[in-house]
């Protein structure tokens, strides 16, 4: 377990970035009905910690995709795992990420998801490395933008551990 000398971004202060977030969308949103898309399984804490604070109506649903090969992504050859539950066609679209670091798994999400015809689609993304970027994609909304560091907690894992831990984490 990482210990507390590691933390990079606190409970706390994750909590009222959580909240400014949400306020944000429900001003843009207002008058219309979200319906957010959380990529599995990373972006499960913050999805459900965002929608609480939500006031716009909103719906959920979750996609879950994998890239072929190699666990280390870059080839940008993106697999859908688990799709959507529902036709998306007519709605507005917010994809919720935990992090994006080269843009590719949420460059292809964007793609696939524009030819399904919603009304429109954003990107909102707990956490943001662009020194990794590969692919010029950026968050509509963010959470906070890190340095190339390799982090875990708030549903993000290493080898599918430490995505319980209320903080985050470098190791
Ligand atoms: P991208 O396609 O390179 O943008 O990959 C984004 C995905 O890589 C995220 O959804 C995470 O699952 C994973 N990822 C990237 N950086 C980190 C990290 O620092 N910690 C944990 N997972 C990460
Ligand atoms: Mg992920």
């Amino acid at each position: 377990m990482p210990g507390k000398e590691n933390i990079l971004i606190g409970r706390t202060e994750i909590n009222t970035r959580v909240r400014e977030i949400a306020r944000a969308i429900d001003e843009d949103y207002r008058g219309k009905e979200i319906l957010f898309v959380g990529v599995l399984k990373g972006a499960v804490v913050f999805l459900a910690d965002l929608i609480r604070y939500i006031q716009t109506p909103s719906e959920i649903d979750f996609i879950a995709v994998s890239s072929y090969g190699a666990s280390t992504k870059s080839s940008g050859v993106v697999r859908i795992i688990k799709d959507l539950d529902r036709s998306i066609e007519g709605r507005e679209v917010i994809i919720v990420e935990d992090i994006i670091d080269t843009g590719l798994t949420l460059k292809f999400i964007a793609d696939n998801f524009r030819q399904r015809r919603p009304l429109s689609i954003k990107i909102v993304a707990f956490l943001d490395k662009p020194a990794r970027r590969l692919i010029d994609i950026e968050a509509d909304y963010r959470g906070f933008v890190i340095p190339d560091h390799f982090v875990v907690g708030y549903g993000l894992d290493y080898n599918e551990k430490y995505r319980h831990l209320p903080d985050i984490y470098f190791i």
